[in-house]
């Protein structure tokens, strides 16, 4: 069994510090086994605001695998946006932009799909999609594979016209091949889950993605701050959504799946 904490879009900057304070206490409790940061870790990429964000990291005894989101590249240093797009994030959070974690019984990828000339949309190049699907193959058959990214794979149902990531059907066919079960993604700020399959018609194995909210940043588009909690125990997983309530964060939304036969199966 396997507890994995997955946070996204923080945006240290113009965060919420009694929300931090709560997220570190909270994250604490919950016994885990790795730390997942999607991305967005900045508002705008300044070296005050990383600092911020890589105290908050120390804070939490955990191995972590974190990518960046496009807040983390400057946006409006043009100089530094083109040249030096993640010069601070390498300095302050990690030099590693294709980070990994394997363990037996979780296989976990990171890629970085932010980009400096598109800024807020994403994408994913042919090269990353090699080193993914090299990396997934050589993993047992048993691990549960896990790519995090920052941006999304599937919309949420209240705008099913957002912007996914660019690139996605390759990247999803690319996944498809080397048995990929879950994607980890963040940037709209909304918690929700769903297969890949009613999306992506072309796509015939089960991908389970699982977006995160925004964990302690003011930009809240209508939902509190919240992040996942996800347990994986064989083919069965359990979902947990922690939502901030004023005071402390709480589990709100409870989802279970199985992996089965047709792929994963929500259960009620
Ligand atoms: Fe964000
Ligand atoms: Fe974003």
């Amino acid at each position: 069994m396997r507890r994995i904490v997955h946070i996204s879009d923080l945006h240290f900057g113009p965060e919420v510090p009694e929300v931090v304070e709560g997220l570190v206490a909270d994250i604490e409790r919950q016994s885990a086994d790795l730390l997942i940061v999607s991305g967005d870790l900045t508002q705008r990429a300044r070296r005050g605001q990383y600092r911020k964000a890589r105290a908050f990291l120390d804070r939490v005894a955990l191995p972590r695998i974190v990518v960046p989101g496009n807040h983390d590249i400057p946006l409006f240093n043009v100089a530094a946006r083109f040249l030096l797009p993640l010069m601070n994030y390498r300095r302050y959070i990690t030099a590693e932009l294709c980070p990994r974690y394997a363990d037996g019984e979780i296989a976990v990828a990171g890629v970085n799909t932010a980009r400096s000339n598109t800024w807020i949309e994403g994408r994913i190049s042919p090269e990353q999609l090699a080193a993914l699907h090299e990396f997934f193959e050589k993993q047992p058959a048993s691990a549960t594979k896990i790519l995090v990214a920052h941006h999304p794979f599937i919309p949420p149902i209240i705008d099913t016209t957002a912007e996914l990531v660019g690139g996605v059907l390759a990247a999803l066919k690319t996944l498809e091949a080397c048995g990929c079960h879950l994607i980890l993604a963040g940037h709209l700020h909304l918690a929700y889950s769903g297969d890949v399959r009613p999306y992506h018609v072309e796509i015939e194995r089960s991908i389970l993605v699982v977006q995160a909210g925004t964990a302690v940043s003011h930009r809240r588009r209508g939902e509190p701050n919240a992040y996942n909690v996800l347990t994986l125990d064989g083919p069965r997983l359990w979902l947990e959504v922690r939502s901030w309530n004023g005071r402390e964060f709480e589990g709100t939304l409870r989802t279970e799946y199985d992996y089965e036969a047709d792929g994963w199966m929500r259960r009620e």
